[in-house]
C-alpha cells in the first residue's frame, strides 16, 4: 500500500526533464574497470545514473518505491534501447537476494531512515553484495546547511513537512561497515543538480567499500 512518503516522491517525479548523471556517478568510474558487472542502483530517482551505467554496459537493476520514477526510467531506457531491470518496492520490507551484486551504488538515497531502520537496510544491502565486491554510497553529511532548521525526530534525523532526512557523521557511517575495507572516504560540498536544472550547494559524505 502506498504511504505518504511515496506520494511525496510521486508528486516530485510527475513532471521532470532529462538531466545529466551526478558528479558522484562520474567519480565512481575511476574504480570500475569492467563494464558488464551486475549493478544495483538504490534508488533510481528519475533515472539519470541508472541510464548512465546502462549506457556503459553494466547490467543495471534499479530499485525505487515511486511508480513515477520507474515509469520515467523505463520510458527513457526504451527510447535509448537500453536494458534496465526495475523493482518497485519499499526497501524496508524488501529482501534482496544474497551475494547477487558486483556493485551496489547509492547516490543521495540512504538518508531517509531512523537509526534502527538505517542499520537494518545497510545490513540487507551488505548481504546482497558478492564477497570481494564494491559498494559506493553518497549520503547527506551533518554539515549540510539546512538540517538544524527542521523538526528533530531523533539524533541527526529530521522532518520538514513531508520530507525526511538523516544527516550522517563520518564516525556513524564508518560504524555501519566496520567489517568492510574502506577504499575511499571524503566529505564534499558541491553543486548538486536537482530536478529541472535547478542546482543547489549540498554537503555529502562519499564512501567506497570493499566486502
Ligand atoms: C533523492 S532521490 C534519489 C536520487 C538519485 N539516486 C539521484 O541522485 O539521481 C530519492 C529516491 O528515493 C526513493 N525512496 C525513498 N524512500 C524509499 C524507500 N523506503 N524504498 C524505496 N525507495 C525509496 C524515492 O522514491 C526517490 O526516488
Amino acid at each position: 500500500m502506498y504511504n505518504d512518503f511515496q506520494n511525496f516522491w510521486d508528486k516530485k517525479w510527475d513532471k521532470v526533464d532529462q538531466i545529466w548523471p551526478t558528479l558522484f556517478a562520474l567519480k565512481t568510474m575511476d574504480f570500475l574497470w569492467e563494464k558488464r558487472w551486475v549493478l544495483l542502483d538504490v534508488w533510481s530517482w528519475a533515472w539519470r545514473d541508472s541510464l548512465y551505467f546502462a549506457e556503459k554496459w553494466f547490467q543495471v537493476e534499479s530499485f525505487d518505491f515511486s511508480q513515477k520514477a520507474l515509469e520515467h526510467l523505463k520510458n527513457y531506457a526504451n527510447k535509448w534501447w537500453l536494458s534496465i531491470n526495475t523493482t518497485l518496492w519499499d526497501i524496508k520490507s524488501y529482501e534482496f537476494v544474497n551475494e547477487k551484486y558486483n556493485i551496489i551504488y547509492s547516490c543521495n538515497s540512504l538518508h531517509y531512515f531512523s537509526s534502527n531502520d538505517t542499520k537494518e537496510i545497510f545490513e540487507k544491502l551488505k548481504k546482497s553484495l558478492k564477497q570481494g565486491w564494491l559498494m559506493f554510497v553518497r549520503v547527506k553529511w551533518e554539515n549540510d546547511s539546512e538540517f538544524w532548521k527542521w523538526e528533530m525526530l531523533e539524533e541527526n534525523y529530521f522532518k520538514n513537512w513531508e520530507d525526511l532526512k538523516h544527516f550522517f557523521s563520518i564516525d556513524y557511517i564508518k560504524s555501519l561497515f566496520s567489517d568492510f575495507e574502506i577504499m575511499y572516504i571524503e566529505e564534499v560540498s558541491e553543486n548538486h543538480n536537482k530536478i529541472n536544472w535547478w542546482v543547489v550547494k549540498s554537503s555529502f559524505i562519499d564512501i567506497f567499500w570493499k566486502k
